[in-house]
């Protein structure tokens, strides 16, 4: 089975393919240069951006792979969650594609996504622990199968990528962030600032990261005075300390309250994080649980882990009409994909 995926759920326009042996070709385009201008993701550009590029990206991955569209089984596109034009240029486009080629489409969730593209490099573990962390979202699942996620915690304000790239901007980096905090903070010697670890104090499985970023963006403020190179390596270091010891303390309490999980997933953007990376390898390794983490390259958006997850669930035997959707972030994907149509 051969499927196409289809990203344009933010401000990467992407494409992929992918067959029974994994990735078969990827195109991907980013936008983060027109946005960032603004310092964070203008909604409309984004749309007209998407509408820019998809037909040339979709033109670029057939050339480069050895197939036809015809040989396509099934046309997966990410169908949310993420700012709904975006999302409507990648749907409309597949859901056109899906009745020209006369094969079927399914609506991909994005975050699900995110966390199955392990996938694509290793054997995925059931049931598992899923940590999304994104620029938009924080979400904590219990993962039993490719088509079994449950909820149980998410971020009640602000994305821990959120609190990377506002500070960073506060910093002066460019829109994202967090990729350069990340690399200054491995230049951090010393423990000269002290942030919070927020929202520990309760016994749910919910992030708050508003605080954190306010926080940050005035301390930064208050040494504005004249802030020295290693400064800001230290304060860098500071935050992804911060984030990564807040991410760890609520994903070591989902696997003490599922003891039946036998790995731990990590995925999205902050994932690449290397704080939040090795705090959760090593949480995973402590507790004898798999540590199961897509590769950097596919951790931010991208065409692949739709393909993917897309070709998981096809084989599944699932399915959408053309009907279904696009769901805008803060709202819930409706549980509607069709089976045993293949
Ligand atoms: O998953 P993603 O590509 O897009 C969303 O679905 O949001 O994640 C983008 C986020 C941005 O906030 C970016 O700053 C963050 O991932 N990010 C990182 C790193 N690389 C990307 N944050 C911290 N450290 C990194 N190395
Ligand atoms: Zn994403």
């Amino acid at each position: 089975m051969i499927c196409l995926g289809i990203e344009t759920s933010c401000d990467e326009t992407a494409l992929a393919l992918a067959g029974n042996e994994g990735l078969i070709a990827s195109t991907l385009a980013s936008q983060a240069q027109a946005h960032a201008i603004f310092g964070g993701v203008v909604p409309e550009l984004a749309g007209r951006e998407h509408y820019r590029y998809i037909g040339a990206l979709y033109d670029e991955l057939f050339s480069r792979a050895s197939i036809s569209p015809r040989d396509i089984d099934c046309v997966c596109v990410a169908r949310g969650p993420g700012l709904l034009g975006s999302l409507l240029v990648g749907v409309s486009f597949a859901k056109a594609l899906a009745l020209g080629l006369g094969k079927p489409v399914l609506g991909v969730n994005h975050l699900h996504a995110h966390l199955l593209a392990a996938g694509l490099s290793g054997a995925l573990v059931y049931p598992a622990i899923g940590l999304l962390v994104s620029g938009g979202h924080t979400h904590l699942y219990k993962i039993s199968a490719p088509d079994s996620f449950t909820l149980l915690g998410r971020s009640l304000d602000d994305a821990a990528g959120e609190a990377f790239d506002k500070v960073g901007s506060e910093l002066g980096f460019a829109y994202p962030a967090g990729r350069e905090i990340d690399r200054r903070a491995r230049g951090a010697k010393r423990r000269k600032f002290a942030l919070p670890r927020p929202y520990l104090d309760n016994d749910n499985l919910d992030f708050s990261f508003s605080g954190l970023k306010t926080a940050a963006i005035s301390m930064f403020r208050q040494t504005r005075g004249q802030p020295c190179p290693e400064d800001i390596d230290d304060f860098c270091g500071e935050l992804n300390a911060a984030v990564a010891e807040t991410l760890l303390a609520k994903t070591e309490r989902a696997v003490g309250a599922h003891p039946d999980a036998a790995a731990i997933w990590l995925a999205g953007g902050v994932a690449a994080n290397t704080a939040v990376r090795e705090a959760i390898s090593t949480l995973a390794a402590q507790r004898g649980r798999e540590f199961i983490a897509p590769d950097p390259c596919f951790c931010t958006d991208n065409g692949a882990m739709v393909a993917f997850a897309g070709h998981l669930l096809a084989k599944m035997g699932y399915r959408h009409d053309l009907g279904f959707e696009t769901v805008p972030r803060g709202r819930r994907i409706p549980d509607d994909m069709l089976r045993n149509i293949f």
